[in-house]
């Protein structure tokens, strides 16, 4: 008897040793990235709380096998039964009530810390957020602003107001820590207060067809004095594009057409726009055809009407007849 409380000692001591290993490894390998949001910080604890959790586990149940087949394996020549056990009714009652109550009370962490982050403040700044195959645009209602990039004042809580114009996508900055899903015909909500000075991405974490991976936008959050100055800057651009090739040049940017379409000859989903005005294509069927207003506008309204050969049907989205105008249209040609 006394040998066996050796044994609980020796591995008790194992456990513990090798929890602290696995947690100062898991601690190492920096899991995640730079945390750059207020609401990160409780997300990072309980995410840290894991951790450690799944390290004791980890050893719980390695150090109680390895040790029963190193030290209570068979030695040469004994060849007699093995103690008859027949279970052992406190030991199951503890290991079911422990395990349920921690489970318990990490759910209840997560209720709590999810009614924290998904709480509004009063003094927000409102951004609508779309995302559409391959790229996100980010409209500041109170500025008048749109933009290709998330420009953010920091320590500034921000309503994230998340839709899509034609898939599912979803809306992610590692560095804040949350995603929201962005959804065709709905609006949803993410609230995040940036709060470290840096450049970051923001991901579509929500797989949306061929360019899913390169679906990115450059997310810069800034002090208050640069968000200002962006922002009246941003705004003189916009209302300086009077002309209809500037605005047409700003609807490529900011209505997802760069995401499929380059500029410089370079042949991503789409075909470059380089020299395509006037030019003789030829179509997925053998016909050739020459690039004017007409075949534009058709391209645009319904894509799959004329694909050109080497381009694979049904990848532009076929919603640009439903957001843009007869004039954006035109500005685009333009
Ligand atoms: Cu959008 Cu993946």
């Amino acid at each position: 008897m006394r040998s066996n409380v050796k044994h609980f000692y020796i591995v008790a001591i194992l456990i513990v040793l090798v929890t602290a290993a696995i947690a100062i490894a898991l601690d190492s390998v920096q899991l995640l990235p730079q945390l750059a949001s207020a609401q990160g910080v409780i997300i990072d604890w309980l995410f840290g709380i894991h951790l450690y959790l799944i390290a004791f586990l980890f050893a719980l149940v390695m150090v109680f096998m390895l040790y029963s087949i190193i030290v209570f394996r068979r030695r040469p020549g004994d060849e007699s039964d093995g103690t008859h056990i027949h279970g052992h009714t406190t030991l199951e009652i503890a290991w079911t009530i422990i395990p349920t109550i921690i489970v318990a009370y990490i759910g209840y962490l997560g209720v709590v810390t999810l009614h924290s982050v998904t709480a509004s403040s009063p003094d927000e700044l409102t951004v609508q957020v779309t995302g559409m195959q391959w790229s996100w645009r980010f409209d500041y209602p109170e500025f008048g602003i749109t933009s290709p990039d998330l420009i953010l004042p920091v320590n500034k809580p921000v309503r994230f107001e998340i839709t899509s114009s034609d898939v599912i996508h979803s809306f992610w900055v590692p560095e804040f820590r949350m995603k929201q899903d962005a959804v065709p015909g709905a609006v949803t909500l993410l609230h995040v207060t940036p709060n470290l000075v840096g450049s970051y991405k923001v991901r579509c974490a929500e797989i949306c067809g061929l360019q899913h991976a390169t679906m990115l936008a450059d997310v810069r959050v800034v002090d208050h004095a640069d968000f200002r100055t962006w922002a009246m800057d941003e705004k003189e651009r916009l209302t300086a594009s009077e002309s209809p090739d500037a605005r047409g040049a700003l609807l490529y940017e900011t209505q997802g057409c760069k995401a499929c379409h380059s500029l410089d000859g370079t042949v991503v989903v789409g075909p470059s726009w380089k020299n395509i005005y006037g030019s003789e294509e030829q179509l997925d069927d053998g016909s050739t055809i020459t690039v004017d207003e007409v075949y534009i506008r058709e391209s645009i309204l319904d894509p799959n009407a004329k694909v050109v050969q080497g381009f694979s049907p049904n990848v532009m989205p076929s919603t640009y007849r439903d957001i843009l105008s007869d004039q954006d249209i035109e500005d685009i040609i333009s």
